[in-house]
């Protein structure tokens, strides 16, 4: 029998490290380490507890190799691609060649800004993507990967 991976995967795209001064308005004042401290709370506290495996890059190609690398022994992937959310195929095709579930975020309603972020090339991928809670957007992935997680052990048993 496989073991259920207990890792999840959590990449953050171009721009985000500047959270907490970056547009406050639209971003809202927590910082990237704050998300990730608050998403190893509550994946320490699930139970089995998971391993919270948590990247920033500006760069679309580090993004790329971090997926190829780590993303298929994860139970999930969270991914907040910043701007290349928009455009970036190269993306979109790391995260399918992995075959990974993946969870789209956005701290910002994206549907509600300008309208070249209307659109993703990563959503029809995605299992879903939740956007526009700020920091629970990201918290609400995980929920979603924790019951995936429980309802894989609960069929194994
Ligand atoms: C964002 C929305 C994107 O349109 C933008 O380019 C970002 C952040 C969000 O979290 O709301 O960098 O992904």
């Amino acid at each position: 029998m496989t073991e259920t991976p207990t890792r999840v995967l959590v990449l953050n795209g171009p721009n985000l490290n500047l959270l907490g001064t970056r547009e406050p308005g639209i971003y809202g004042a927590a910082t990237l380490a704050d998300i990730e401290a608050s998403l190893r709370a509550v994946a320490a506290s699930a139970s089995p507890a998971v391993e919270i495996d948590f990247h920033q890059s500006n760069h679309e190609g580090v993004l790329i190799d971090l997926i190829q690398a780590r993303g298929s022994g994860a139970a999930g992937i969270i991914i907040n691609p910043g701007a290349l959310t928009h455009y970036s195929i190269a993306l979109r095709d790391a995260l399918t060649a992995v075959g990974t579930p993946v969870i789209e975020v956005h701290l910002s309603n994206i549907h509600a800004r300008e309208s070249f972020r209307h659109h993703s090339v990563i959503a029809p991928i995605a299992i879903g993507q939740i956007a526009g809670f700020g920091p629970d957007s990201y918290r609400l992935a995980l929920l979603h990967i924790l019951r995936r997680l429980q309802s894989d052990g609960e069929n194994a048993r």
